[in-house]
């Protein structure tokens, strides 16, 4: 089975999780959208729920797939959000913002009353920091920002280079990467996070950085799909 069908068989097992009239949170990545289009069809057979999308692309997505949308301005709450992740270690912590998306998902993850991480096997390791850590920050003053940020990495015993993501695609090569909320992201080479807490807590006390992609606390389960079938873990 390749990566893709490991995937889509992480959404199908989430799916299971859905209930008539649940408010829903839409994540985003190529694991979120196989949820999206899987939950299109059950909407697409008579299932009555609503959802928050985390990014345009996932706005896109739902809107394609038939997914009724809505926006945490018109709802109090969502009852669950199911999201992919780039990593997740075993204290439920996670790396996430590879497509981007960090800020929306961050916000509508706090706003859910559970968080399903749905991945591949290979998201789940011992400790975070092989993927870079993607922190979303404002282009004003971000010379300083960078200073502040390795200042950061000093205090929690972290070092790597980072990197302004660049904008992928034949049109946009070198071109910076804009999210949603129309800032930049720096990605952060650190390897290994020994204490993502503490890391999360010191990059939300820099004023430049808008959000960073450590979830912490966030993520309530996970749908692990590998070789040897699917696997879901409770926090
Ligand atoms: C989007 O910004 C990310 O947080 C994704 O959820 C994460 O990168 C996982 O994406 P894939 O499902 O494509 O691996």
């Amino acid at each position: 089975m390749n990566m893709d069908q490991l995937k889509r068989q992480a959404a199908a097992r989430a799916l299971e999780e859905v209930r008539d009239g649940m408010q829903l949170g839409l994540g985003t990545g190529s694991t979120a959208k196989h949820f999206v289009e899987l939950l299109g069809e059950r909407v697409r057979a008579g299932l009555n729920v609503i959802g928050v999308p985390t990014s345009e692309a996932t706005r896109l997505d739902a809107e394609r797939c038939g997914v009724p949308l809505t926006t945490l301005d018109e709802i109090d709450h969502l009852d669950m959000t199911v999201d992919g992740a780039d990593e997740i270690d075993p204290e439920f912590n996670l790396i996430k913002g590879g497509g981007g998306a960090l800020l929306r998902e961050k916000i509508v993850a706090a706003a859910s009353d559970r968080m399903i991480v749905i991945a591949d096997d290979s998201k789940w390791v011992p400790m975070l920091g092989r993927f870079p850590l993607p922190i979303e920050v404002i282009p004003f003053g971000l010379g300083a920002t960078r200073r502040a940020i390795e200042k950061a990495f000093a205090a929690c015993s972290v070092s790597g280079q980072m990197a302004v993501r660049k904008a992928k695609g034949d049109d946009k090569d070198g071109h910076v990467f804009v999210t949603d909320g129309g800032h930049w992201i720096v990605d952060a080479q650190l390897e290994k996070i020994a204490d993502p807490p503490h890391l999360a807590t010191a990059l939300s006390a820099i004023p430049g950085v808008v959000e960073h992609g450590l979830f912490i606390g966030l993520a309530s389960s996970a749908v692990l799909a590998g070789g040897e079938g699917i696997r879901v873990i409770e926090r």
